[in-house]
C-alpha cells in the first residue's frame, strides 16, 4: 500500500490531490468488496470441485489433482481426499480394525514442491489416493495365473563332480533353463541354492533371529548396500503414515565393510536394529564378488527372503523413499491391476541402445555382454519399435531402481528367471529384462503376466535420488565402474 501511495502522489499534481484522494478511497472499497466477493466464491466453488472430484475419485479414474488443475490453472496447493471404504473384506486389517466400519472422508491438503524448474527428467505428479488408513484390497485383484513354484533348494546331480564349486545360484543347465520358462508347477533355480551336504554355504548368510522377523512380513520394502556403495538414506519418515509403520517391514541389507563405515560415520542402529524406519540386515559371505551381482540378490529375490509376504517394493540405495509402500500398492498394482510394476528407461527404449551404452561407459567387461547379447538374439530378441502400437511393452530398456511386486506365481517365476540371466551372464540387468519377459510371455500364450510399466517420472516422484557414494577403488568388487 506504502508503495501504491507514493507513486501515486508522486504522480499527481498538486491541485488533483484532494480529489483523487476521495476516489482512491472509493477505490479502495470497491476493491475490498470485490475480494471478498471472488474469496467467498471461490470458497464455494473451491468445496463442489472437491465433491465432484471425489466423487470421480470414488469411480477410480481421474484426480483431484488434474481436475483443479484443468479449472483454475495455477493451484499451488494440491488438495487431496481418501476414498471411502469399499465395501469388501481388508486384506491387512482383515475387518477386525476400526477403521472399516467408518465411511468418515478425510480432506488433506498437500504442499507440492515450489520448484518449478523443469529439468529434463523431473518427477510428475501421481495421483496417489490420500491417507492410507481406509486403504482396501479391491475384491477381484488376484484373479491372476495360478501354479505352484519349489525351489531347488541343494544341488545333487554335480556332488560326485570335484571340479564344480557350489554357487549360489545352483549350476542349472541350459535345459532346464528352457523348462523353467514354462509357467507351470516346477521346481526351478531360483539362488540359495546350498552346495551338497559337508561344503560350506553358497553365501548370503543371514542370522536366525533376522531370518525369523523377515518371515512374519506381509508387505516388505527393501534395499541394500554392498561394498559401501552409497549412503544410508532413511525413508522419508513424516511421509510415512503410522499404517505403514506399524504394519510394513523395512529391511536393509548391509555387508560387513558398509556396517563398518556407516557407524564410523555415527549411523549405528539402536538395540532392536533399526537405523530409522530401515532395520539393518547384516549379510555375511557376499555371493559374488562382483558387488552388482551381490545386489541382485535381495533385488529380485524379495519372494525367497520374505516368504510370507504378499507384496514387496524394492528401492535402489541411492533413492530415498518419499511415499508411503501402502500408497504405491494402491496406485502401481491394485489400480492397475497388476502384479509387477517396474519403470521404464528416461532415455533408451532399445536393448542395441543400451548395449552401446553399456560399453561406451565400459560399465561390464565387453566380450561377456556381447556373448549374452549374441545369445538372446540367437533366440529371438528384436529391436524395439517405437512405432508399433502393439508393441508387448512401452520400452524394452528398464530403469530397475523401483520395483513394486505382489507376489504372484507371475510374478515370482518371472523374479526368478530374470535373476538366473543375472546369474549366468552380466549384472547388466537391463539387458536381461525385455528378454527374460518376452521369453516368459512367448512360452506361456493363454497364461497373461500383469506388468506395469510405468513412467520414469513416476519414479521420480515416490524417491528422491541422489548420487552412489564415491568410488572406493580399493574395495571389493568395483573393478568395474558402476
Ligand atoms: C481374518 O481373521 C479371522 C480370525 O482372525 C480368520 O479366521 C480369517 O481367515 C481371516 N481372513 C483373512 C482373509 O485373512
Ligand atoms: C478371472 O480371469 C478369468 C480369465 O482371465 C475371467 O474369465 C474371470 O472372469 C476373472 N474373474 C474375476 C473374478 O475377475
Ligand atoms: C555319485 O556317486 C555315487 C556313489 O559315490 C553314485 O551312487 C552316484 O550314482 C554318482 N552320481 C553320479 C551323477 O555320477
Ligand atoms: C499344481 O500344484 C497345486 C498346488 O500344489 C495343485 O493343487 C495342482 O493340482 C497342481 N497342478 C498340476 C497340473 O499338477
Ligand atoms: C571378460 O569376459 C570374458 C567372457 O565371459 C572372460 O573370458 C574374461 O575373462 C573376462 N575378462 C575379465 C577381465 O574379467
Ligand atoms: C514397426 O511397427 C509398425 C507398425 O506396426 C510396422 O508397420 C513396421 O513395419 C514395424 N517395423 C519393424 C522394423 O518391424
Ligand atoms: C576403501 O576400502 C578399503 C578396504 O576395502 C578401506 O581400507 C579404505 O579405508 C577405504 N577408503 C575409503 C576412502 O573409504
Amino acid at each position: 500500500m506504502a508503495l501504491f501511495q507514493s507513486i501515486n502522489e508522486s504522480s499527481q499534481p498538486r491541485r488533483g490531490r484532494r480529489l483523487s484522494r476521495v476516489a482512491r478511497r472509493r477505490c479502495l472499497i470497491w476493491t475490498f468488496l470485490l475480494s471478498t466477493m471472488s474469496l467467498i466464491y471461490l470458497s464455494f466453488v473451491g468445496s463442489a470441485l472437491l465433491h465432484s472430484s471425489l466423487q470421480e475419485k470414488l469411480n477410480g479414474e481421474v484426480s483431484l489433482y488434474e481436475i483443479i488443475k484443468k479449472k483454475s490453472g495455477n493451484f499451488d496447493d494440491r488438495i487431496d481426499a481418501d476414498k471411502h471404504a469399499f465395501d469388501g473384506s481388508q486384506i491387512f486389517n482383515n475387518g477386525t480394525s476400526e477403521s472399516t466400519t467408518s465411511h468418515q472422508t478425510i480432506i488433506q491438503i498437500v504442499k507440492i514442491s515450489k520448484d518449478k524448474s523443469h529439468k529434463k527428467h523431473g518427477p510428475c505428479e501421481v495421483s496417489f489416493t490420500k491417507s492410507v488408513e481406509y486403504l482396501l484390497h479391491p475384491e477381484n485383484y488376484m484373479n491372476f495365473t495360478k501354479f505352484s513354484l519349489d525351489y531347488v533348494l541343494q544341488e545333487q546331480h554335480y556332488s560326485n563332480n570335484s571340479m564344480l564349486q557350489p554357487k549360489f545360484g545352483g549350476h542349472q543347465t541350459l535345459e532346464e533353463r528352457e523348462n523353467s520358462y514354462y509357467a507351470r508347477n516346477e521346481t526351478l533355480h531360483c539362488g540359495f541354492v546350498k552346495g551338497p551336504e559337508g561344503y560350506p554355504s553358497a553365501g548370503f548368510d543371514v542370522n536366525e533371529k533376522d531370518k525369523e522377523y523377515m518371515a512374519r512380513c506381509r508387505v516388505a520394502v527393501s534395499s541394500c548396500i554392498f561394498g559401501s556403495s552409497d549412503f544410508l538414506r532413511r525413508p522419508k519418515s513424516k511421509l510415512i503414515g503410522t499404517y505403514s509403520k506399524k504394519n510394513v517391514c523395512f529391511l536393509m541389507f548391509l555387508d560387513e565393510l558398509t556396517m563398518r563405515k556407516l557407524s564410523l560415520e555415527g549411523q549405528v542402529p539402536d538395540d532392536e536394529g533399526y537405523i530409522g524406519l530401515w532395520k539393518i540386515v547384516l549379510v555375511k559371505k557376499l555371493p559374488y564378488t562382483d558387488m552388482r551381482k551381490t545386489g541382485k540378490v535381495p533385488k529380485f529375490l524379495s519372494h525367497r527372503l520374505f516368504p510370507s509376504a504378499w507384496y514387496s517394493i524394492w528401492i535402489d540405495s541411492k533413492m530415498r523413499l518419499q511415499t508411503d509402500p501402502m500408497l504405491i500398492l494402491e496406485y502401481f498394482l491394485w489400480r492397475k491391476k497388476s502384479e509387477y510394476a517396474i519403470s521404464n528407461h528416461y532415455d533408451r527404449h532399445c536393448v542395441w541402445e543400451e548395449v552401446d551404452q553399456n560399453k561406451r561407459l565400459n560399465k561390464y567387461n565387453h566380450s561377456a555382454i556381447d556373448e549374452q547379447f549374441q545369445f538372446y538374439q540367437s533366440d529371438g530378441l528384436v529391436k524395439f519399435n517405437e512405432s508399433d502400437s502393439s508393441a508387448p511393452l512401452p520400452s524394452y530398456v528398464p530403469e530397475g531402481s523401483f520395483i513394486v511386486r505382489a507376489h504372484t506365481p507371475m510374478s515370482n517365476l518371472f523374479s526368478c528367471l530374470w535373476f538366473n540371466e543375472v546369474d549366468r551372464f552380466t549384472s547388466r540387468d537391463q539387458l536381461s529384462f525385455a528378454y527374460t519377459f518376452l521369453k516368459l510371455r512367448r512360452m506361456n500364450p493363454g497364461k497373461p503376466f500383469f506388468l506395469n510399466m510405468f513412467k520414469d517420472c513416476e519414479r521420480r516422484a515416490m524417491a528422491k535420488i541422489f548420487h552412489h557414494r564415491v568410488e572406493n577403488t580399493s574395495s571389493p568388487g568395483t573393478s568395474t565402474i558402476l
